[in-house]
């Protein structure tokens, strides 16, 4: 998507030195756009546990660069089956909810796994990772194609006043490799000249939707307005949201979706003011093992410090402020589960479902 009218990905390789994968730097955003450099698969660890880069498709791909760089690096010394392993161990415990990030290094794994060769090894996990990544930018396009039809409706049916969209997080272009997954529609109608507007709860504690949903959609002229997480259940009493649309970090097959924590609340105001709640996800956010959500999802506790203190811009720069007594306690979940029954569907690359096994099913036969 554009920034400052040029457009991006938010990873890609090296022109001319394949030992370096670019990122954008999300912990900057809004205030600074960076491109950082990752030279290892320590890099690409860092870079997915501390937040650098972040979102479900992208800490997949992200994962998939970081077994290219490991082999590429690879000294000699030690087995590879063995190294590759570890690597695969470390990167999988940066983060435990998205499944998207353990999918892309298992597939990864198991296709270096089966070239003996050390060069061909390399050139089999750059390939995946590629793959991998016009893999999640085609699933977007798609998602985009088939959600818009949810827009046109509901276009329609307003005569051409805006269609007010609430999305939660940031499940943008930012956490994809572009367009988004949620967002994806929403560009799409924008572009077609449908008048949309977004509604963008901020997501704390670490707020990507207003340092980050808001940017993107700004960067790219769709008209949004941010709101305090807690005023999605006024604004639609108010009539003021036709549509809501978030992503997914893993949904299980029965289709009940794990996202960003107070994505749960969001579904249940919607139910009660009968606005439709859609998830839009790529089938590499299905976990195509695991039925029961609440008791199989793991889902991740983040750092209390997230909590009690908030990072914004002062004179300084980048500052954080204790915005509580530090001694308070804290739980902080980044993601909570939405039952399917909460859910009016999925928008996936192959169309729209129902959130259940008969309607997933249907979409991806191959897995069941
Ligand atoms: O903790 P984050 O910022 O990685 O959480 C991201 C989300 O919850 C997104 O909504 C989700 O990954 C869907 S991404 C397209």
């Amino acid at each position: 998507m554009l920034v400052s009218n040029k457009h991006y990905n938010t990873i890609w390789i090296d022109e001319s030195d394949p030992g370096i994968i670019h990122t954008i730097d999300q912990r900057l955003l809004p205030f600074k756009f960076e491109i950082i450099q990752l030279k290892s698969s320590e890099d690409t660890f860092n870079a997915i546990k501390n937040m650098i880069v972040r979102g479900a498709p992208l800490i997949g791909v992200t994962a998939a660069y970081g077994i290219y760089l490991a082999i590429y690096k690879y000294n000699g010394l030690e087995n590879i089956d063995s190294y590759i392993d570890n690597v695969a161990k470390n990167l999988k415990s940066t983060r435990p909810t998205a499944i998207n990030l353990e999918f892309a290094i298992n597939k990864s794994v198991e296709a270096i796994r089966n070239e003996t060769l050390i060069q061909k090894k390399i050139e089999t996990a750059l390939q995946f990772a590629n793959n991998l990544k016009n893999e999640e930018l085609e699933n977007s396009k798609q998602i985009g194609i088939q959600g818009l039809k949810i827009i046109e409706e509901l276009y329609k049916k307003k005569k051409g006043e805006p269609v007010n969209i609430l999305t939660h997080c940031n499940a943008g272009w930012l956490a994809c490799i572009d367009y988004g997954t949620a967002t994806a529609p929403i560009y799409l109608a924008h572009e077609n000249d449908i008048k949309v507007h977004v509604w963008v709860d901020e997501t704390r504690p670490r707020n990507q939707g207003a340092r980050l949903t808001v940017w993107e959609l700004t960067q790219h002229g769709v008209p949004c307005t941010l709101i305090p997480d807690n005023t999605g259940g006024h604004i639609m009493q108010k009539g003021l949201v036709d549509l809501v649309i978030v992503g997914s970090d893993r949904t299980s097959i029965n289709g009940d979706v794990a996202n960003k924590i107070g994505t749960y609340l969001k579904a249940l105001a919607s139910k009660d003011n009968s606005i439709p709640f859609y998830v839009a996800l790529p089938s590499t956010s299905i976990d195509w093992n695991i039925s029961d959500a609440f008791n199989e999802i793991p889902i991740e506790e983040r750092d209390e410090q997230e909590v009690k203190y908030m990072e914004g811009l002062s004179k300084k720069g980048l500052d954080n402020f204790l915005i509580t007594d530090e001694n308070v306690n804290v739980k902080n979940y980044g993601f909570d589960i939405t039952p399917s029954r909460l859910i009016t569907g999925l928008i996936t690359e192959r169309g729209i479902c129902k959130a259940n096994k008969k309607g997933i099913e249907k979409l991806f036969p191959e897995y069941f």
